[in-house]
């Protein structure tokens, strides 16, 4: 597929036009009066609530009744949220700490190492600035970083960053620890359910699930008022394990139709149901629509961990959520076919899952 081996337009970094000190953003990053931060009538900010934050120390534990709780805790934040916060996760702190650092230095190293590893469409691994490659689009406040993780025959460790020097061993053992996470959410997700604890993981593919690292690079703007670091999306793959800057806010989840900025606890790691996992559960669990905002006083980084069936593994209802009742709702695909569609449009809201529902025409 042609468009997706080169960017439609000359790469700019954020980074570079935030660190120029200009006044007014460029007019490639205003959004449409409707989709700015905080202007679109019915879509207000609700500042009173926020994600449920959940302690997982008892997951899986000796204790039956502590563990139920958990359980029951996580099938709720599932069902009424999408979104959710998770402490004693079992993953160290000093290791999320040491990760983030790394990255933080990562970006704030001069243009010329970064661009090293500048990224292409067709895989997105690597230094990037745009999602999508429809020429002329509306582009978001924000560089990244995308990287493969899993399965192992797709991690290329000489696209990691070689500098810092600790990052490459860093994102191994990071990637490992936050693997495990997803394991055991994966099983709370199956049970909750009523399917077999291991149903989800299969339908993963097992031992050769996907996983990949997107690290977030929001500068400082300018006009925080025209922009988004990231526009609505929800996101297309299985579970989303975030790790959020630790003292600026950014990420806000849509919920009854009005935002919700997410107040990160310390040390918690923000969970999201991603496309995939609407898709097998039925639309039992939904993804959640989310958005990134910028301000003009400190940039942010933040770790996105996505976590993945096997790329050519067709997707589809469990078969014990589907009854005459309940018809399945989504026609079977592969990940990867799912994954192209986004990659050659950029994020947009929840339409790309919904435009999967059996009843409409196929986007393909
Ligand atoms: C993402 C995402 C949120 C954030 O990378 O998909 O939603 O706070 N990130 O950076
Ligand atoms: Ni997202």
């Amino acid at each position: 597929m042609n468009s997706l081996l080169s960017w439609p337009e000359p790469v700019v970094r954020v980074q570079s036009l935030s660190e120029n000190g200009i006044r007014t953003i460029p007019g490639q990053y205003i959004k449409p009066i409707t989709d700015r931060p905080e202007l679109k009538p019915g879509s207000e900010i609700d500042e009173h609530v926020d994600i449920p934050v959940i302690d997982l120390r008892n997951l899986f534990g000796k204790d039956r009744a502590l563990h139920d709780e958990t359980l029951r805790r996580i099938a709720s934040a599932c069902e009424d949220w999408g979104f959710f916060q998770v402490v004693n996760h079992g993953v160290s702190h000093e290791l999320m700490k040491r990760t983030r650092d790394a990255w933080r230095e990562f970006f704030d190293s001069p243009l010329e190492s970064k661009q090293l590893y500048a990224n292409s469409p067709s895989t997105y691994e690597g230094y990037g600035s745009r999602l999508g490659v429809e020429k002329g689009a509306i582009l978001d406040w924000c560089d990244y970083f995308f990287l493969n993780f899993l399965p192992v025959v797709l991690r290329n460790e000489s696209k990691w960053p070689a500098q810092p020097t600790s990052c490459r061993e860093l994102v191994a053992e990071y990637g490992a620890e936050v693997t495990k996470l997803c394991e055991r959410l994966l099983k709370a997700m199956s049970m909750n359910l009523e399917l077999q604890e291991n149903y989800l993981q299969n339908a993963f593919g097992g031992d050769d699930v996907g996983a990949c690292l997107r690290v977030n690079f929001y500068p400082k703007c300018p006009q925080p008022e025209l922009t988004l670091g990231l526009s609505p999306h929800s996101d297309p793959g299985g579970i989303t394990v975030l790790l959020p800057d630790h003292d600026v806010t950014g990420l806000q989840v849509r919920n009854n139709g009005k935002w919700i900025t997410v107040k990160s606890v310390p040390n918690a790691f923000i969970v999201n149901v991603g496309d995939q996992i609407q898709v097998l559960s039925n639309a039992i669990y939904k993804s959640v629509e989310h958005r990134v905002i910028v301000n003009s006083e400190k940039d942010r980084v933040s770790l996105a961990f996505f976590y993945n069936p096997k790329s050519d593994l067709l997707i589809q209802p469990a078969e014990e959520l589907v009854g005459a009742d309940r018809p399945a709702l989504y026609s079977p695909m592969t990940f990867e076919e799912y994954r192209i569609y986004i990659r050659m449009n950029g994020p947009r809201g929840k339409i790309q899952i919904e435009s999967l529902k059996s009843n409409r025409k196929s986007p393909f």
